[in-house]
Order: structure tokens, then C-alpha cells, then sequence
């Protein structure tokens, strides 16, 4: 209880200081340290409903999402100035955590959001799940990157697992073992 009252503490502080900075000395604090990643609920889901259209060919519906509420799965978003830039969602079962989603707004790629949520993931999944997994098409070799350089490997592949706009892609499975 103590230690989860601390991790409190820290977030809140953390994110009140660097709002009294940003008004302060707007000029110390860049947007990196005012982004934040928090619960995603319903009324996230246009924005995220949003980039997910934009960054998928076969994007998830609305109620794919509403799913994930329901089964109590891990839905974050990360949001700066009250901006959905990204969003992710976590499975956990028996010991196993599977990443489900992790998508960021095209706009705002490639400036450390993608890998800030993955981080976060395998934060939230330490010390309830032994090993964390995921899947991915061969073709994204931007999401295999991150995945490579935080630590996952390649466990297997999945046959024609996914959707393709010329039929069916296999997935690559990577897993990570989280030394809890
Ligand atoms: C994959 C994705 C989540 C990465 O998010 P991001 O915010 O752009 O990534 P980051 O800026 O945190 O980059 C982290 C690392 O990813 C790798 N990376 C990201 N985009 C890359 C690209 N286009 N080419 C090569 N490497 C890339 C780099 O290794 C980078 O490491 P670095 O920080 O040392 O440069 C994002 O590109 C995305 O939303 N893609 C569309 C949705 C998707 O494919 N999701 C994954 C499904 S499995």
C-alpha cells in the first residue's frame, strides 16, 4: 500500500511541478516532460478511433474497444495539452501480459511516444506476469525496431494471422521475460 502510495505521489507531483515550470518558465519545460499517460475512457475514443484509422489498414472498431473496457484489460492514452497523441492496451491472464495496441497519431511519431508507452506497459505488466507478448507484421519495421531495442525477441511466427490487402499476413511473435 505504501509503495503504491508513493508511485502516487511521485506521478502527482511530478506532473504539478512541471505545470508550475511550464507557466513559470514556459521556456524549461518541453513537451516531452508534459506529456502524460493516463487511463484512456470513453470519451477518448473519437481521437483514438482517429489514429487508429489513420495508422491501419483494417482498423479496429468502436466496440473492440468497448470490449477491452469491459474485460478490464489495460487502456492507456498519452496526451499532451489535452491531446490524444497515442494510445495502448495491455491483456493480462494466468501469469502472460499481451500487448494488444500501441499506435501513435502520424503526426507525432518519432519523438519517443511509442517507446514511453511500451515502457509503460512493461511497468504495468512487472510483477503480475512473467513474460509479456505481442505480434507483428514482418512489413513494420518501425514497430520491430522498438520492440527489438527494448528487449523483445522473436518466438515464432503465425501463419497467415493477419488481414493483408492481398489476402493474409503472417505475424512474427515476440516475447519479452520480465525479471520481476
Ligand atoms: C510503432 C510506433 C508505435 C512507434 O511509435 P513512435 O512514437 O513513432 O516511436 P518512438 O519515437 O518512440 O521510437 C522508438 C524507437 O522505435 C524505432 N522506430 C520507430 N519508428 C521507426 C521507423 N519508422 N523506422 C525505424 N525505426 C523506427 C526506433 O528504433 C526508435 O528508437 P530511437 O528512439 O532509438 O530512435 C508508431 O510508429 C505507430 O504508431 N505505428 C503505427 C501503428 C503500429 O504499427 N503499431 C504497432 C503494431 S504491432
Amino acid at each position: 500500500m505504501r509503495g503504491l502510495m508513493d508511485k502516487i505521489k511521485k506521478i502527482v507531483v511530478y506532473d504539478a511541478d512541471n505545470e508550475f515550470y511550464a507557466k513559470i518558465f514556459p521556456d524549461s519545460v518541453t513537451k516531452k516532460d508534459l506529456m502524460r499517460i493516463r487511463t484512456m475512457t470513453h470519451a477518448d475514443l473519437p481521437s483514438v478511433l482517429s489514429i487508429e484509422q489513420q495508422n491501419y489498414d483494417f482498423p479496429w472498431e468502436e466496440d473492440i474497444f468497448t470490449d477491452c473496457f469491459k474485460a478490464g484489460y489495460d487502456c492507456y492514452v498519452c496526451e499532451y495539452d489535452n491531446k490524444v497523441l497515442g494510445y495502448c492496451l495491455l491483456s493480462m491472464a494466468v501469469g502472460e501480459a499481451h500487448i494488444l495496441n500501441i499506435s501513435v497519431d502520424q503526426n507525432e511519431q518519432g519523438q519517443g511516444i511509442g517507446r514511453r508507452m511500451l515502457e509503460h506497459l512493461i511497468d504495468t505488466a512487472k510483477g503480475k506476469a512473467e513474460t509479456i507478448f505481442l505480434e507483428v507484421r514482418p512489413s513494420n519495421v518501425g514497430a520491430i525496431a522498438l520492440y527489438q531495442n527494448t528487449g523483445f525477441n522473436e518466438i515464432g511466427i503465425r501463419k497467415a494471422y493477419y488481414p493483408a490487402l492481398n489476402g493474409r499476413e503472417d505475424a512474427i511473435m515476440l516475447a519479452l521475460e520480465l525479471f520481476n
